[in-house]
């Protein structure tokens, strides 16, 4: 049996702690200026000490699940998209499956920047086969747990974040219409973590290094990110069936401002379609379309019936595209995840 796909709930987690240019001015040799000028942010939210993949993601999940009326026994699936897991291992997304009470398979994918499409598209196997009613998607980052506050090349890009979304199952034409995936593993250095795997351990030879960080060759990453944005976009859309102008809104990976123009006059999309929160964030990896498409959602730029472009590049070198007819009834502005809420969430993982 093949079924739809829809968005029913969504939710968002950003920590409260900011850390601006300015901070960074005192920190590494840069400016506001420079920042501004070349990546478009302004300030990204870094995790305090008791925070991390695990509460961010059941934050946004606990308003996910509130928005689409399910209880956490009503999920299927649960997919965690991060390179930041609480542990090497088990996956966050056991912690998350533990604390929403939910009984069901859960396991973490890893995509980098790419990885919140990934699951999008994965869980969505699952729905269409009529496999299950409900799952639970969930990207998820705490870059600044793995950045170098001495590599002004990397530092003043990312910051931490959870963004999650309900797929429910649907006999409504629409929902996820069309996606892409793809992945060219020959060059991983171009953006990668080079040790605590299996390739090599975490010795006192490496944090004396300092090669325990994020390293990335920032330009050719560009250089790859403003090729492949507008062509795998374009590919989602062809499977959808669609052209570049019936998407009401395009939402790209949050990376840089300069790659998402770049990708827009590509699709030759004027600004009022395109969705940017860049200044606020920085780049939160898998969590940046999840963030962008909540607060997408509560700035009412997303209405019933609207065609949503998303597309993602990152690590690996991984890419993802995907189109979202928007079937959900869109709610009133409501909060992200208040510090009372996010305590909460701290506190029963903390004792489970
Ligand atoms: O999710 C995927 C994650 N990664 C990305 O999306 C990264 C994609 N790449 C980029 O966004 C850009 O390449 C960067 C923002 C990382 C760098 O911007 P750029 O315009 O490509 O700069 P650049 O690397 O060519 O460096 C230009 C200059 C260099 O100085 P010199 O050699 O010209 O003297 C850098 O050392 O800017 C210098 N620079 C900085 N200066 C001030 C590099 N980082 C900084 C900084 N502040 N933070």
């Amino acid at each position: 049996m093949s079924q739809y796909s829809a968005v029913t709930g969504w939710g968002m987690c950003v920590p409260e702690r900011v850390l601006t240019n300015a901070d960074l001015e005192k920190m590494v040799e840069t400016t506001d200026e420079w920042i501004t000028s070349r990546t478009g942010i302004k300030q990204r939210h870094i995790a305090t000490p008791g925070e991390t993949a695990s509460t961010l993601a059941i934050s946004a999940a606990r308003q996910a699940l509130e928005r689409a009326g399910i209880e956490g026994t009503d999920l299927g699936l649960i997919i965690v998209a991060t390179v930041c897991a609480d542990y090497p291992f088990p996956s966050t997304a056991n912690l998350v499956q533990h604390a929403l009470g939910a009984q069901c398979g859960a396991f973490d994918l890893q995509a980098a920047c790419s990885g919140f499409l990934y699951g999008l598209s994965t869980a969505h196997q699952f729905i269409a086969t009529g496999s299950i009613q409900h799952a639970l998607i969930i990207g998820v980052e705490v870059l600044s747990r793995i950045i170098d506050y001495e590599d002004r090349g990397t530092c003043v890009l990312f910051g931490d974040g959870a963004g999650a979304v309900v797929l429910s199952a649907s006999a409504e034409p629409g929902g996820l219409l069309g996606f892409t995936l793809g992945s060219d593993g020959a060059k991983p250095e171009l953006l990668w973590l080079p040790v605590g795997g299996s390739a090599e351990p975490i010795t006192e030879e490496v944090l004396r290094q300092r090669r325990q960080y994020v390293r990335m060759q920032g330009n050719e990453v560009f250089k790859f990110a403003t090729r492949i944005m507008g062509t795998a976009m374009e590919e989602a859309l062809d499977k959808a069936g669609m052209t570049t102008a019936e998407m009401d809104l395009f939402i790209p990976h949050q990376a840089n401002l300069r790659i998402i123009e770049v990708a827009s006059k590509r699709l030759n999309l004027p600004p009022e379609k395109v969705f940017v929160n860049i200044e606020n964030y920085g780049n939160t990896s898998a969590a940046a379309i999840p963030i962008a498409l909540c607060e997408a959602v509560e700035q009412g730029r997303v209405f019933p019936g609207a065609h949503i472009g998303m597309v993602a590049f990152g690590a690996g070198l991984t890419w993802a595209a995907a189109v979202v007819k928007w079937t959900a009834v869109t709610v009133a502005p409501s909060d992200h995840a208040t510090d009372a809420q996010h305590e909460a969430v701290s506190a029963t993982h903390a004792g489970s």
